[in-house]
């Protein structure tokens, strides 16, 4: 089992809470409540005033959003004007971003939300993500010679895992929400109808996928102007996808898994090449999944839980980084560290990870402090390991894509949601009369063991492709509670997800707040390819080469990457915050 308790740096003993998930009511009472009569014993002892320690009582008062693009965070504050909840306007957000960033995620595609009700403190991630068709089968994108055809991978029709969305927005709306679905889906609707002007990112993202976009006629028709990209400022509309929404507003999820809309993907999907049946759209099932919990240095953590990697392989990294003095350490030898780690979390996200309903995923032994001692103890101080060296065995082409977005409202209920259609406008492919592109979440699995997908990402048989199986995700929506902070996190960038989330999450508990958070500068190891990659400024030339000197490769790439958007609400001061990453012209942080 995971360490009792910790003593962390600064002095706090925060927490006497095991590592490892809990799954039973007792234990989750227990779980809640242990630490903050430790606050509270610690804070009396100490001297502090039991207030201090009694702030987590306390609501923010002030509702934060932030997000990818600014119609959306500001429909999210829309619908909390209209009596909606964080999970009312989770689903506002969502729906939005399901028009206006098609580049990143939509009803086409899938996510995870991960849930904090203030009132009873009851976390859940909705796990929402795209399943594989009942056709599906573990060689379907090899080639006569054996090779995976990367262009049936992730373009087109038979790339397209069964979408989440649609169902999960429902599911949250009945199950959460305090308006009904059809409220909190009308800023879409409007959006829809109304248009939304081309942005720089939807700009570029449109230029790089144009060719695969010109394709299919309806994607072609719904995004470029004769074939080609449209002007920044153009106003694009979707009146198809309004109807859809419409038709979703009026007549519940059904009518998008098993009625007329049903009907029309499957038949445009198999028209196309595709092999959906209507018994796969009938079988899309929600499932609401205990998140991964583990602390670090007295921080708590919340994330998500297979299948995505995310929370497993972020527990891994912090068990193993709680052994050294981070906070006191230079940045070479803290990087040398950090990337170390990472390596060894990505190895075990090759080996292991997958889709729980599947595969027997040892989260236990993952997460736990005594997995990652060992871990840590293969670490040389001043020389990397050549991923090679570790038992297990890469370049990325694709351009990546996801969204995130981070919810606090007045009454302190928290959403962090990580959804995406996978690559950049997903598989590109749009059925006629539908005004949405659908995913290319197949290259999630692993199509061929041990041969990288888009990410550069490799996977074997916790991975590979079966019927109904959900394909391993990245993606990893967090909450951190501290003593007197409480942060939602998250950003997309495929495979560097867990690793911005990581850089982020240790930038929380330096004390930063969340505009430093997502505009710090980001670097990434994830076990193949073996290199560190950094973005242009997060190493100085001589740090690059101290690095290289322990036997680093260090890539400097010349993009930067990610879209970071986190909310942090101090107990201490009652101060809420935002913070919109400055790497998109979009995105937007409100708190009001
Ligand atoms: N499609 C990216 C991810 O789920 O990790």
């Amino acid at each position: 089992m995971g360490k009792i308790s910790s003593t962390d740096r600064r002095g706090r003993r925060l927490s006497a809470r095991s590592k490892t998930a809990t799954n039973t009511s007792a234990a989750r009472w227990l779980a809640r409540t242990l630490p903050f009569l430790l606050i509270a014993g610690m804070a009396m002892l100490a001297g502090w005033p039991v207030a201090q320690a009694q702030d987590s009582a306390a609501k923010p008062g002030k509702a934060a959003i932030a997000s990818a693009h600014y119609m959306a965070t500001e429909a999210g504050h829309e619908i909390l004007a209209a009596g909606g909840n964080a999970f009312d306007a989770a689903i506002a957000v969502s729906s939005v971003l399901a028009v206006v960033e098609q580049t990143s995620s939509g009803i086409g595609g899938g996510g995870f939300w991960l849930l904090h009700r203030a009132e009873d403190d009851f976390e859940v991630m909705i796990d929402g993500r795209e399943k594989a068709p009942g056709a599906a089968t573990t060689d379907m994108y090899l080639d006569a010679e054996g090779n995976v055809d990367r262009d049936l991978a992730v373009n087109g029709p038979l790339a397209a895992g069964i979408p989440g969305e649609v169902a999960a927005l429902a599911h949250i709306a009945e199950n959460y929400g305090r308006l009904s679905l059809a409220e909190s889906l009308q800023p879409a609707i409007r959006i829809a109808r109304e248009g939304f002007p081309v942005y720089e990112k939807f700009h570029t993202m449109l230029g790089w996928k144009k060719d695969v976009i010109k394709r299919w006629p309806a994607a072609s028709e719904a995004f470029l102007l004769d074939g080609e990209v449209p002007p920044m400022g153009h106003v694009i509309k979707l009146p198809d996808m309004a109807e859809v929404l419409e038709a979703v507003a009026e007549h519940g999820p059904d009518v998008f898994y098993r009625g007329e809309i049903a009907q029309r993907l499957v038949d445009g999907v198999r028209e196309a090449g595709g092999i959906w049946t209507m018994e796969d759209m009938a079988a899309y099932n929600v499932v609401e999944r205990e998140p991964i919990r583990t602390e670090y240095l007295g921080y708590e953590l919340v994330t998500a839980s297979p299948p995505s990697s995310g929370g497993v392989a972020i527990a891994t990294m912090l068990n193993i980084l709680e052994g050294y003095d981070l906070e006191n350490m230079d940045r070479v030898p803290r990087a040398h560290r950090v990337a170390e780690a990472m390596r060894r979390a990505y190895r075990d996200r090759a080996l292991f990870l997958g889709d729980p309903d599947f595969y027997d995923v040892p989260v236990e032994r993952l997460t736990n402090q005594y997995y990652a001692d060992g871990l840590r103890a293969s670490i040389h101080p001043d020389k990397a390991t050549p991923s090679d060296m570790l038992p297990g065995n890469a370049d990325r082409t694709e351009r990546e894509d996801t969204t995130h977005f981070s919810i606090m409202d007045a009454e302190g209920n928290l959403v962090a949601a990580t959804l995406t259609v996978n690559l950049a406008f997903g598989n590109a492919f749009m059925v006629p009369g539908t005004g949405f592109v659908l995913n290319n979440e197949m290259d999630d699995f692993s199509a061929k063991p041990g041969v990288p997908n888009a990410f550069g990402l490799i996977g074997f048989e916790a991975n590979e492709i079966q019927p109904g199986k959900r394909p391993l995700s990245s993606m990893s929506p967090t909450i951190i509670r501290g003593q007197d902070k409480v942060g939602v996190i998250g950003t997309p960038g495929g495979s560097r997800i867990i690793t911005m989330v990581l850089l982020g999450i240790l930038d929380f508990m330096d004390g930063n707040d969340p505009e430093h958070w997502v505009s710090l500068p980001r670097y990434h190891h994830q076990f193949v390819p073996d290199h560190i990659s950094a973005e242009p400024d997060a190493f100085t030339p001589e740090e690059v080469a101290a690095l290289e000197a322990m036997g680093h490769t260090v890539e400097v790439s010349s993009r930067r990457w990610g879209n970071m958007h986190g909310v942090l609400w101090n107990q201490e001061t009652g101060a809420v915050s935002a913070g919109s990453d400055p790497r998109s012209d979009a995105g937007k942080a409100i708190v009001r």
